[in-house]
This record gives C-alpha cells, sequence and structure tokens, in this order.
C-alpha cells in the first residue's frame, strides 16, 4: 500500500476526517496563538499610557451604548492610505486599558482612533446634537439628548473595581474617589478637581459640554473623544517609518 493509499482512511469516514482536522487546526492554532501570551513584546511598552478617568470611562461606556461603533473604528492600519488620513497606526498599548476593545469593523463614518484634539469641544458638542449643522453633507444621527441628561454617577466605582480585576492598574483611592472625580475632571477651578488631577496628574480638566451649570452626558462623551490617540507622543517615533 502506497502512502496515499493510507489517506484512503479519513477519506472513506467522515468522522475520522472531522478527528484529523481538529487535531491539526489544534497544533496550528497553538503555534501561532500560544506564544503570544508568553512573549514580553506582545505589548510593546509605551509612555504615555493611562488607564481612563472615571468621566472618560462613562463617556466609552455612551459610545458603546449609543452604538456609535457600528459605524465607527478605533484601529489606524498600517497602510499607507491610512496613515495619510488618520496619522501614526494604533499600537497594541494603546487598546490594553480597553474592555472591550472597540476596534470595530465598519467605517460607515472615519475612524476615531486619533481624533483627540483634532477639533474643538463647541465643534463636538453642536456635531453631536445635529451633525448637519458642521458637516453639510454628513449621514450622522443626531444626539441632542446628551446635552440634556446629567451624567449619572451611579455604579461609576464599581466599574473601576471591575477593571482592576482584568488588569487596569486603577489604585484603591482611585476607586473609591470615582464618583466625586467623574463629576470633578468637568469643574474646572473646583476644589474637587485639584484633587481629581492629583490622582490622574496628566489628565485635562475642562467644561467640555460649555454648560458649567451641571456635568451631562455629552461632557464624558466629548471628554472621551477629546483624548482618543492623545496619549502617547508619536513624535519621538521615527518619522519616516510612520509616514508623517
Ligand atoms: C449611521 C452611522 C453613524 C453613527 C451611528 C455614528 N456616526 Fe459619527 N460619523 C458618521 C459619518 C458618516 C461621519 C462623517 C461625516 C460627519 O463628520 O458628520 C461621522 C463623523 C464623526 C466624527 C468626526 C470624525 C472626523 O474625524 O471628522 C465624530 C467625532 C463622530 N462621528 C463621533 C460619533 C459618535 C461619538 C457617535 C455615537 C454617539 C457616532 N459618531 C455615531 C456616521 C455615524
Amino acid at each position: 500500500m502506497s502512502v496515499w493509499h493510507k489517506h484512503e482512511i479519513f477519506e472513506k469516514n467522515s468522522i475520522i476526517l472531522v478527528i484529523g482536522i481538529l487535531v491539526m487546526i489544534s497544533i496550528g492554532g497553538l503555534v501561532e496563538i500560544a506564544p503570544l501570551f508568553y512573549l514580553k513584546s506582545t505589548i510593546e511598552k509605551t509612555e504615555g499610557m493611562r488607564p481612563y478617568t472615571p468621566l472618560e470611562l462613562a463617556g466609552r461606556n455612551i459610545y458603546v451604548r449609543e452604538g456609535c461603533y457600528l459605524c465607527h473604528s478605533q484601529m489606524v492600519r498600517p497602510m499607507r492610505d491610512e496613515l495619510e488620513r488618520y496619522g501614526p497606526y494604533s499600537l497594541a498599548a494603546e487598546s490594553m486599558y480597553d474592555h472591550p476593545f472597540q476596534w470595530g469593523s465598519k467605517r460607515t463614518g472615519p475612524d476615531l482612533a486619533r481624533v483627540g484634539n483634532k477639533y474643538s469641544d463647541d465643534w463636538h458638542v453642536a456635531h453631536l446634537k445635529d451633525p448637519r449643522s458642521v458637516v453639510p453633507a454628513s449621514i450622522m444621527p443626531g444626539y441632542p439628548f446628551l446635552a440634556e441628561t446629567p451624567l449619572d454617577p451611579y455604579g461609576i466605582s464599581d466599574h473601576l473595581k471591575v477593571n482592576t480585576y482584568v488588569g487596569v492598574p486603577y489604585t484603591e483611592e482611585q476607586v473609591e474617589a470615582a464618583k466625586s472625580d467623574i463629576l470633578a475632571q468637568a469643574k474646572p477651578d473646583s476644589d474637587e478637581a485639584e484633587a481629581f488631577l492629583e490622582r490622574y496628574p496628566t489628565a485635562v480638566v475642562r467644561d467640555y459640554d460649555g454648560n458649567p451649570a451641571e456635568v451631562t452626558e455629552m461632557d464624558a462623551l466629548v471628554a472621551y473623544l477629546q483624548m482618543l490617540g492623545t496619549l502617547v507622543d508619536f513624535s519621538i517615533y521615527d518619522e519616516k517609518a510612520n509616514l508623517r
């Protein structure tokens, strides 16, 4: 019997064929995936990355709740057209505190991984309330209710705590203060804002929605959008490699 005939046993018996396929796929999968769990360089060390502040995390929750990811990706791929349009390609480290990540798979609108600091807060507020007021041909839906909905700090401490279970390095103090911090980041000049900045020295305190009277869901969402892609200083990377 030649070596080819030995293959008959797989071709004539579907159960054995299925088992054979599973064995082969498992070996291939292990070889590809297992080393990633042990390599030190899977997530390269990147300066500047910090966990989300409570306000940004709340904004991120609103982003997920409203399904923004259905039309927007958050991952710049290492291809020339994307680098020229959006900026440096996304690093694994930039999503390391994302649970779940928001890479997305659909771009009805543009990628948002580098949208932070691209526009003013006022632009974002106007755009989110009524996209056509600033981009006449836009097909994005408006979210005017965000500006009228006070931000509910309920549960934010628990959310930080759950994040610590999956490896986000929030301190106990940050978890405990989350309820006050979530409002403090949108209240410049307040005592709470000072305490907040001690806990998150590189965060930005600002009245994001242009309404100092109350902290709304709009504050949270704009705070989140304005920090996207701004933590890593890409000017220190090889400029040619990033085609910038
Ligand atoms: C039905 C698809 C759709 C949904 C849902 C959607 N967008 Fe958009 N978005 C677009 C399109 C199309 C554009 C480009 C036109 C424009 O600027 O309005 C856009 C543009 C943007 C921009 C400007 C990006 C840039 O670089 O110019 C931001 C920021 C944005 N969207 C945020 C959001 C947020 C936040 C949400 C969820 C609250 C959201 N979008 C939901 C389709 C969508």
